[in-house]
């Protein structure tokens, strides 16, 4: 059994990933912990209880940090809404536990060394609170996958970055130092890669001819980033990036092509505050700290994403 703690800011396309997640035979959302990200952490707090009310799931959910270490910046709601599900509106009446999502990753963690699975679609705010708590975290998680950086940058925010280590770059700074320190990699589903695996107006019209409750709040909850991207970004292809970091968490096997790198944030820089700078040469000599995945098997992306709404 493939088990996962999920760290999110939902956000439609965490949507769609934890969707996959619940979908995926062999895995099993143990939590799924909320960060503060594409909109405030009263909203995805609330958003996450929204998906896992649709999914029908029993699943604690534990709200983490609600600010980024050092600075907080913009959001990302004129991507996905002002309350991050498309302006959709939808609330959930569902209890949040009263754990703090760092201390509950310790907890777990620690409660079963090696066991679980780290997957990470926000900024890593939650995850480096919690290396603060238990610096020898990254030796007693199975896999960490994360939904982060551009690794040549190419990026989505100001132009040379990703938009969750964008949003609190020394989080990212700590969480890749500490694996790098411990001699552990994070495997990373950066922008660039969700650029190559964008979706389709067909693909997407495929999910909405499905038409099942599931399919129908996708569609509910998507259309407003569908819009803007069309409208603001003139393309018709979907850069839904959490569900491909996701299939990357899902099915190793599904991973193509790969590079193992030390990868470093920038935490000045007056135009590149929280880019990721890749040793491609590893000139450096530093320990590699990231498995950047280059390509994943795209028709095996869309089954699962398809699965997610069946
Ligand atoms: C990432 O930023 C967020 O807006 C998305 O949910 C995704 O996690 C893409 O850069
Ligand atoms: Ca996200």
């Amino acid at each position: 059994m493939n088990r996962l703690l999920i760290d999110t800011d939902p956000g439609e396309d965490d949507a769609l990933a934890i969707m996959m997640a619940a979908a995926h035979p062999h895995t099993k959302i143990e939590a799924i912990i909320v960060a503060a990200g594409n909109v405030g952490l009263h909203h995805t707090t609330n958003n996450a209880a929204v998906i896992l009310d649709r999914l029908g799931l029993d699943i604690p959910i534990y709200a983490g940090c609600k600010n980024a270490l050092v600075q907080n910046t913009q959001d990302a709601s004129h991507a996905h809404g002002l309350d991050g599900l498309g302006n959709t509106g939808y609330r959930s009446e569902r209890t949040i536990e009263s754990a703090h999502g760092s201390a509950e990753i310790v907890r777990r963690v620690n409660a079963e060394p090696g066991e679980l699975t780290l997957v990470t679609l926000g900024p890593l705010s939650n995850i480096a609170v919690a290396l603060h708590l238990d610096p020898d975290l990254p030796f007693k998680i199975k896999r960490t996958v994360a939904m982060a950086g551009a690794v040549t940058g190419h990026g989505n925010t100001n132009v040379c970055t990703e938009f969750n280590v964008f949003a609190d770059p020394e989080a990212a700074h700590f969480v890749f130092e500490a694996w790098g320190a411990a001699g552990k990699m994070i495997e990373v589903a950066d922008w660039e890669l969700a650029t190559r695996h964008g979706f389709t107006k067909q693909d997407r019209a495929g999910w909405v001819a499905l038409d099942t409750p599931l399919s129908d709040f996708f569609a509910a909850i998507s259309a407003h980033s569908n819009r803007f991207i069309e409208e603001f970004r003139g393309r018709t292809v979907n850069f839904f990036a959490d569900p491909v970091a996701m299939a990357v968490a899902l099915e190793p096997e599904i991973i193509k092509r790969r590079a193992q790198h030390h990868l470093g944030i920038e935490l000045n820089g007056g135009l590149s505050r929280g880019q990721t700078i890749v040793d491609w040469l590893d000139a450096s000599g530093r320990q590699a700290n990231a498995d950047i995945i280059q390509e994943i098997d795209h028709e095996r992306l869309l089954e699962l994403a398809l699965m997610a709404q069946r």
